[in-house]
């Protein structure tokens, strides 16, 4: 098991905080970035620390995480020997394999927000607050004390809107893996524990006697996680739009549509367990909400196959590869820009989502979802080509009708569009230190269970590992 004190807090836990910031910072000057990553780790009074996983006593005002690019490592001085041992979707980055995750078209990388392809988005620093000012306070402490060979190129602001919702209404941040060893995020459900090893480099993972290769040095691999940071804006006038359309031609309350869209009514109720009513009489208690799978439903007749949270963690489903519940991925987002008003509307503000989507690896977590079950739908009976309703480029949602039968809604316009795209490092604290050039490991024989400890840098001739060769379809 992973000593929590050790492990970025936000792979994790959900911290529960309203307020988001994430600073993209470059690196200029290796010095420069060693320091200000040793001095969110050593204790640096009137610093801000990364927060570790570790249980809290009492929630703090603010929190701080890290995470870093390839382009960051190599910054910071990382050797070429020790790069090639991390995956080679990491090191590629998110600008090379956006073709590969559906970032085609309005959504393709050269639409996107310049610092999203600028080499020099090297370290990403996330910031969550009790309140804008908690968050303002700590972004002032962090930038006061930074040396010049560090600069701002860009930050991203995010709030919870009013009853936890995102932009189209749903409620959010329901369903997140539990984690073995981790606080629980919400009330149990019977959906399988996930082993530390799926979020967290170095320990068995999902997959039965797998566990990801750790990029050497092991002090730098050992306990880090990747993350996908994303940028995803939401048309809701599209959106408000789309319901009145599909409601005036199937004739169903425009709640319902939105509920087969997404898989959940806007309540939140998941559409399996109230496939008539967002709002059950007697509710549902908050521990029913994410306790379901979709075995008793395998002609999607309660909830369509192709929903949003049906595609993106299809539980019990019978999917290619039966493997519905082992590429999850911890969501780390809120969204960003004004509450849309539906009194105002095409008021021309960009609103979305932003955060960040973890896992052990990005290729068989959140690529995986995008590519195999977001942007294709041959994993799942009758999908054929479709793509998710939220997240694909536009298309037709098939339906099942109950007792035989099937229709779609036809003509989906896209949604959303990605912004922007980074994907990251999250590094454990001693990683941190190590890269800071503070780390105390001064052997390089192997520990228990193939365990490594290193000298600082010392990724030259540490054991480089390639990434699992085994194939998507039989994850
Ligand atoms: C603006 C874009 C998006 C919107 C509006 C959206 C909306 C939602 C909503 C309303 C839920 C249900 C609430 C919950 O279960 O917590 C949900 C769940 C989920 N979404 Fe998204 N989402 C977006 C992007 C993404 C992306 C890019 C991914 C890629 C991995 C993703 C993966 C998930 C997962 C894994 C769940 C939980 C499903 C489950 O366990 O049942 N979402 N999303």
């Amino acid at each position: 098991m992973p000593d929590l004190a050790d492990v970025q807090g936000l792979v994790l836990r959900g911290y529960g905080m309203p307020h988001a910031r994430h600073l993209v910072l470059r690196v200029d000057a290796a010095p420069a970035g060693r320091e200000l990553l040793g001095s969110l780790v050593d204790g640096t009074p009137g610093r801000p620390q990364v927060t570790p996983g570790t249980p809290w006593t009492g929630k703090p005002e603010c929190c701080l995480n890290v995470a870093v690019t390839a382009g960051g490592l190599r910054a910071l001085g990382v050797p070429d020997e020790s790069l090639a041992t991390f995956p080679e979707e990491f090191t590629a980055g998110a600008v090379a394999r956006a073709g590969w995750v559906g970032d085609v078209g309005p959504a393709a990388p050269e639409h996107w927000l310049p610092v999203f392809r600028d080499p020099g988005f090297h370290l990403l620093v996330s910031l969550s607050g009790q309140s804008a000012a908690a968050v303002e306070r700590a972004t002032d402490a962090l930038l006061a004390g930074t040396a010049p060979g560090v600069r701002e190129l860009g930050r991203f602001d995010a709030a919870l809107l009013g009853g936890r919702v995102d932009h189209f209404g749903y409620v959010d941040g329901i369903s997140q893996p539990t984690v073995e060893g981790a606080p629980p995020p919400g009330p149990p459900d019977r959906l399988p524990v996930a082993p530390a090893g799926a979020f967290l480099l170095g320990h068995p993972s999902q997959f039965p006697g797998h566990t990801y290769p750790v990029p050497q040095p092991e002090v730098l691999g050992r306990d880090g996680s990747f993350a996908a940071f994303r940028v995803l804006a939401q048309d809701v006038d599209a959106f408000v739009d789309l319901l009145a359309e599909q409601s005036r031609r199937t004739g169903a309350d425009p709640e319902l549509v939105a509920a087969w869209l997404c898989g959940r009514w806007r309540t939140g109720v998941p559409l399996v367990l109230s496939p008539h009513t967002g709002s059950p009489d007697p509710p549902l208690p908050p521990e029913a909400l994410n306790d379901f799978g979709y075995a008793d439903d395998p002609r999607g007749e309660r909830c369509p196959i192709g929903s949003h949270v049906r595609r993106v963690h299809p539980r019990d489903s019978r999917v290619a590869g039966g493997g519905g519940h082992r590429h999850r991925v911890v969501r780390r987002g809120l969204p960003y820009g004004p509450p849309y008003d539906p009194a105002h509307p095409r008021d021309g503000h960009e609103r979305g989502l932003l955060g960040l989507f973890l896992g052990v690896s990005l290729r068989d977590q959140f690529e995986f979802v995008m590519r195999e079950w977001v942007i294709d739908g041959r994993f799942a009976p009758g999908l054929g080509r479709t793509q998710d309703p939220f997240l694909g480029a536009g298309g037709t949602l098939p339906l099942a009708i109950p007792g035989g039968g099937r229709t779609a809604l036809t003509g989906l316009p896209r949604l959303v569009t990605t912004r922007g795209g980074a994907y990251c490092f999250v590094p454990s604290l001693p990683a941190i230190a190590h890269l800071a050039g503070r780390a105390t490991g001064t052997s390089t024989t192997a520990g228990p269970a193939g365990r490594r400890t290193s000298a600082v840098m010392d990724g030259v001739g540490a054991t480089p590992s390639a990434p699992a060769s085994r194939s998507r379809k039989d994850a």
